[in-house]
């Protein structure tokens, strides 16, 4: 994919504030520090467009990013940052949940979890609301870099198992370091466009 143009548009957190665009978008969902927004940056080629943090809770609102006026990624704010009240968890689920079901032109909502651990029951939750709501269930394993090839082949296996991953359900282990996955996320993301 060439990047002429990425750009962030807006940041949202109703619906009204959502950009007016009707190109297609992908989204990207995940708990809180798994590496969304430095995947964003990794995939466009962009040092710190989307902003990233080592402490979990970095992106807060719905942050929806213009790449080559032809389709826009969506930064989710992560879950399972145990410093959150519950009246923060209510309007995360609800900023969420309004997000996945009035966004027509949202193509695909894409599951990020740590490669190196088992998911969650957040992220299961997270990947069954995802199935829910009539997405495919895609899943991206982050942080490969932190394992070898065959700690990755084995903890892909885990993933699969915990989450209940199908075969069309694809997952992909990748590297924002390393840049490892780049290529076949690209392809699954241009064929999820229709580009
Ligand atoms: P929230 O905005 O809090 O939901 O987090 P996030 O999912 O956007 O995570 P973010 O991209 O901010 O990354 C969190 C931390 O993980 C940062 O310190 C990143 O440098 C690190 N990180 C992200 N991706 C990778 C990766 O592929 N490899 C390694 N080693 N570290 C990574
Ligand atoms: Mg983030």
């Amino acid at each position: 994919m060439i990047i002429k143009k990425a750009e962030l548009l807006i940041t949202a957190v109703k619906k009204e504030q959502y950009p007016d665009t009707v190109v297609p978008e992908i989204a990207f969902a995940g708990k809180s520090n798994v590496g969304k927004s430095s995947m964003i940056n990794a995939l466009l080629n962009r040092r710190s467009l989307a902003r990233t943090s080592s402490q979990p809770g970095k992106t807060q609102t719905l942050n929806f990013y213009n790449i080559n006026d032809s389709f826009n990624f969506v930064d989710l704010p992560g879950y399972g940052y145990a410093k959150v009240s519950k009246s923060e968890k209510e309007k995360w689920g609800k900023m969420i949940d309004t997000f996945l079901h009035n966004r027509k032109q949202l193509k695909e909502v894409i599951l990020l979890v740590d490669i190196r651990h088992e998911p969650s029951n957040n992220d299961i939750q997270m990947y069954d609301w995802i199935k829910s709501c009539g997405y495919t269930g895609y899943v991206i394993a982050s942080k490969a870099d932190k394992l070898s090839k065959t700690q990755q082949i084995k903890s892909v296996n885990i993933i699969k198992k915990t989450l209940n991953i199908t075969d069309k359900n694809i997952i992909i282990p990748f590297s924002s370091a390393s840049k490892s996955g780049v290529e076949q996320i690209w392809d699954l993301f241009v064929n999820i466009l229709g580009l």
